[in-house]
């Protein structure tokens, strides 16, 4: 049973810069949600009921997001529409929600060592908190029912454009199935030619807690920051690990192009905005 959740959150977002040098590139909104909420409503409809975010420098917004805030709740209270003011409520009661500072941004392997003493000695989920997957089933449960089927750390995977495996960390393996593979290899953004595949992390893991004595023996790599594809190479030669091509399309808002295009996507969805917003659309390409 996977109950917990550890979010990493601490990151600089300096692809986002300047909207990044005050705030929280995980608070930023797509039309009117905050990114970091899609993602810990993902977690809650995942059946996680406890949250870890790793938190850091010049991230208080998030905190106070997920907190009340008395005073706008009794001004909305007084107000007709009830709507707003229970809106408001459920985001403060989301979920049991827990922090921890990493005070220097060594990495999102570091960021993921944080969470070793709450954890424990329990498989959990990891979602990036600048990642979003809009998808049916929530990727996060998708991930849950390979991990109770194999008992083994699983992470979600997607096709990329050949032309752009340098960005990410690649996987290769054998096919088990037309979404699932058993991984024999991992190199973080390699090198043209380097590649095992064209299938990317796509911001999604379930890993067993032997992922900490992992982390805690991997050295700074790439850019000198801990990198939690090494410390999975390292895992993978003691405990099997696989990769769902998981069904839902990935944002990887802490890119600016993806956050653009998430903006159009979400506003086409949304039934208040989407006839206007298709016909402005239509007419400005015009
Ligand atoms: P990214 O590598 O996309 O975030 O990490 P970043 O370092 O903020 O990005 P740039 O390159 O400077 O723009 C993915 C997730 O891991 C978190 C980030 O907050 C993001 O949600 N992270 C990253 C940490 O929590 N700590 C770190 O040291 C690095």
């Amino acid at each position: 049973m996977i109950k917990k959740a550890v979010i990493p959150a601490a990151g600089l977002g300096t692809r986002f810069l300047p909207a990044t040098k005050a705030q929280p590139k995980e608070m930023l909104p797509i039309i009117d949600t905050p990114v970091i909420q899609y993602v810990v409503q993902e977690a809650i409809d995942s059946g996680i009921t406890d949250i870890l975010i790793i938190s850091g420098k010049g991230k208080r917004a998030v905190e106070d997001h997920f907190d009340r805030n008395w005073e706008l709740e009794n001004i909305l209270a007084q107000k007709e529409d009830e709507s707003w003011y229970q809106m408001l409520r459920q985001i403060g009661e989301m979920a049991d929600i827990h922090y921890i500072r990493q005070k220097e941004t060594k990495g999102l392997g570091d960021a993921i060592l944080h969470a070793k003493q709450h954890v424990g000695e329990e498989p959990f989920a990891v979602l990036l908190g600048d990642t979003i997957v809009d998808s049916t089933i929530p990727v996060t449960r998708q991930l849950i029912d390979i991990y109770d089927q194999y008992q083994q750390s699983v992470v979600s995977v997607e096709e990329v454009a050949a032309e752009k495996v340098s960005r990410y960390g690649i996987v290769g393996g054998d096919d088990l199935s037309e979404r699932l593979k058993k991984i024999n290899i991992m190199i973080e953004k390699p090198d043209t030619g380097e590649a095992p595949s064209n299938l990317a992390f796509a911001g999604r893991y379930i890993l067993t807690s032997q992922i900490f004595t992992c982390l805690e023996e991997t050295s700074p790599g790439k850019h000198d920051e801990i990198q939690l594809t090494d410390a999975m190479n390292i895992l993978l030669q003691r405990e099997s690990i696989y990769a769902l091509r998981a069904q839902g399309k990935r944002h990887d808002i802490g890119n600016k192009m993806d956050y653009l295009k998430t903006i159009v996507e979400f506003g086409l969805k949304r039934p208040e905005f989407a006839k206007e917003f298709r016909t402005f659309l239509k007419d400005i390409i015009k």
